[in-house]
């Protein structure tokens, strides 16, 4: 089957010069898109076909769309980051088109050959490459997503697909920059369990999460963190960000159960802390190893970490049981310096020993 080519066109409807810059002075998170978009179509025997680059406008859907109904439809996030020579670059976009493929399978859904994940966001980047902010940490958030396009109401794998990639000018995810978030231990809810979607990234995720995290709200929280499904016990991730706990020099990120999401920020920070001289592993914490160890003085921090929020500290914890803060409740010297580390690689300040970007 051959890989669709994507062509580059004339930017044919720009958002005015000055409106672009506007919003780029203060672009929030996933409330402005770009002048463009990427459309991919896949039908049951023929393959990929149809790779467009268009200019962004809504969809047009039947009311019998089966992932209205039935949620087949998966997504990514990743960043398009300024370079200091005024060039762009992506991190790790073939991490992600790896996770895009196993979402892919988790979800009866063809799989978009890696070249063309990488292809396609190639090419929305470089056509709408004005709408990179050039700020410290702001960035282009990319949203490469796939979702079923068969009209119908019979439940079993569509026979058709639409990928897109749109994208996103990026500045600060939780408003008001880095402070330490406060988190809601849900035990009434889970986000998934063995055998489930939760290693996907797959909408109906999103959606099952909700109500779990209008409780942490409910509970004067920022955020929710999720516990395994079986025993309410151990610590998973949280709302869209895995987590790490830091041990003095010792960092720990809760295992791969195959109910939370394998986060590329989270396999990035395993690299980086080693290469910082940091012991680092992944292992089973608890809610009570996190209470005990905050109590006792071993804990010293909890960060959360992905793509749209980078690294942010998490402060304070709250559940049924018991309430603590976390370490002095401030953010966390570890982890002000990985984040930097992070960023630094990102934004082309410090050398990409990894390989991990990707110039356009
Ligand atoms: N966990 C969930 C549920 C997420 O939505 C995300 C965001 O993508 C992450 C973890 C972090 O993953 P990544 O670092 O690949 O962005
Ligand atoms: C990301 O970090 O890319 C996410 O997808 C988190 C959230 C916006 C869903």
């Amino acid at each position: 089957m051959t890989t669709p080519t994507i062509e580059l066109k004339p930017s044919s409807h720009p958002l005015p010069h000055a409106q672009r810059e506007a919003i780029l002075a203060s672009p929030g998170f996933g409330r402005h898109f770009t002048d463009h978009m990427v459309t991919i179509r896949w039908t049951e025997g023929r393959g990929w076909h149809d790779a467009e680059l268009v200019p962004y406008a809504p969809l047009s859907i039947d009311p019998a769309n089966m992932t209205l109904h039935y949620a087949q439809t998966i997504f990514e996030g990743l960043k398009a980051y300024r370079q200091p020579d005024g060039s762009v670059a992506t991190f790790r976009p073939e991490a992600n088109a790896e996770r895009f493929q196993a979402s892919a399978r988790r979800l009866a859904m063809p799989e978009l050959p890696v070249e063309t994940f990488i292809a396609a966001v190639d090419a929305l980047v470089s056509q709408d490459k004005e709408w990179v902010p050039s700020q410290g940490e702001q960035s282009l958030y990319l949203r490469p997503f796939m979702f079923a396009t068969e009209v119908g109401l019979g439940v079993k794998p569509a026979n058709e697909y639409l990928f897109m990639v749109i994208a996103s000018p990026a500045g600060a995810y939780f408003p008001g920059g880095v402070k330490p978030v406060s988190v809601w231990l849900s035990e009434e809810y889970v986000r998934a369990a063995p055998g489930g979607t939760g290693a996907a990234k797959a909408g109906g995720n999103y959606a099952a999460s909700l109500v779990a995290q209008a409780q942490a709200i409910e509970h004067g929280c920022d955020q929710v963190v999720w516990l395994d499904a079986i025993e309410r016990r151990w610590i998973e991730e949280m709302g869209g960000m895995n987590l790490y706990f830091v041990y003095g020099d010792r960092i720990v990120t809760p295992e791969l159960t195959g109910s939370l999401l394998p986060g590329i920020t989270r396999a990035s920070l395993l690299r980086i802390a080693a290469d910082l001289g940091y012991e680092v592993g992944e292992g089973r914490i608890s809610v009570d190893d996190w209470k005990n160890g905050n109590a006792d003085g071993s804990l010293t921090e909890v960060f959360a970490c992905g793509t749209a929020a980078v690294i942010t500290p998490v402060g304070s914890v709250k559940s049924t049981r018991a309430d603590w803060t976390v370490g002095d409740g401030r953010s966390g010297e570890v982890t002000m310096k990985l984040r930097k580390a992070l960023l630094d690689i990102q934004t082309g300040q410090s050398p990409d020993t990894h390989g991990w970007m990707h110039p356009l």
